[in-house]
């Protein structure tokens, strides 16, 4: 594949059956390809089509992310796919001895992907590095953490359909916004984005506004918000879930989302008669990370095979 393309069939959207009056469903955005899952396929889609287009001497993507970042293992793996160079700039130097223990680093090196690993510190001043690269590898493509930006927001919009329409509600997990920012784009006006946030971030609100030009958004805190937090409470709902329902979620975003809606059925945040719809945005690449920890730990490990 020279080139992000369409799905040939449009992904399923399955029903979680109930006891309550709601109408639950969850879209499989994470069936869309087995390593550039959900909704950063979408996010990477016009970045990295346009940027072919314009047909670069030298291309070469270059991304931010932290140890487990499904979006790092997503760049990684395009680059796999078009014969690209990838370099990910990693939040955590001390990894830099021990990166082919995490999963994730390990499997996108695999993928081709090289690496600079550098300081919370450094990465917090993302802005002077992405400077620094633009100058060494003039004709790169740049793509922000989690790949959130305007042609992100306009990828997503393909996450929505004829289908997804009638829906009342349109729930999506929450890290650097970008996903919520397309769904409420371009959303009909009945609709309302749930932005189910993992970690906390004052400014995600402000900055999917921004991105969308819309406020029709809520955001909700996720269940265990916190990226690097995996609470045995969510690994016992992940497995059930997978058990009952035969869909896997992953420990930092759907999990977390998945639990928080349940309750909230419970509790009845949603009206009587009203359709939900979820967006599976993939990350099940973490899982295998997940589970190393909790090996070490002694813990349940997520079980997503039958
Ligand atoms: C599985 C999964 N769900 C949700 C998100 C959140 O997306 P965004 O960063 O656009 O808010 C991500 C990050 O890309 C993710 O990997």
């Amino acid at each position: 594949m020279s080139r992000l393309e369409f799905p040939t069939v449009p992904l399923p959207i399955t029903r979680i059956p109930l006891e309550k009056n709601i109408r639950l469903y969850i879209k499989r955005e994470d069936l869309i390809h087995p390593e550039i899952s959900g909704n950063k396929y979408w996010k990477l889609f016009y970045n990295v089509n346009n940027y072919l287009n314009k047909q670069p001497n030298h291309p070469k993507f270059i991304t931010f992310g932290g140890a487990y970042s499904n979006h790092i293992a997503a760049v990684a793996a395009v680059g796999k796919m078009m014969h690209i160079s990838t370099l990910g700039i990693i939040r955590g130097e001390e990894l830099s001895l021990k990166y082919q223990e995490n999963p994730t680093l390990k499997q996108a090196s695999e993928n081709g992907m090289e690496y600079l690993f550098v300081t919370r510190e450094e990465y917090r001043n993302k802005e002077n590095i992405s400077l620094e690269l633009r100058e060494k590898f003039p004709e790169a493509l740049i793509i922000p953490e989690g790949g959130t930006n305007d042609q992100a927001v306009e990828g997503v919009c393909h996450m929505l359909n004829n289908e997804t329409q009638e829906f009342d509600y349109l729930c999506t997990a929450v890290g650097t916004g970008g996903t919520a920012a397309g769904l409420s784009k371009f959303c009909e006006t009945h609709q309302q984005v749930i932005g189910y946030q993992v970690v906390q971030d004052a400014s995600v609100e402000e900055k999917v506004f921004q991105l969308s030009g819309k406020r029709n958004v809520t955001f909700l805190e996720a269940h265990d918000r916190g990226y690097g937090k995996i609470t045995e409470e969510n690994i016992r709902f992940i497995n059930s879930f997978f058990q009952k329902f035969g869909i896997p979620l992953d420990p930092v975003y759907t999990g977390k989302m998945m639990k928080k809606i349940m309750e909230q059925i419970e509790e009845g945040y949603f009206p009587e008669h009203s359709s939900v719809l979820v967006f599976h945005t993939g990350g099940l690449q973490g899982i295998a990370g997940a589970n190393e920890r909790l090996k070490q730990q002694n813990k349940t490990e997520i079980n997503f095979r039958n």
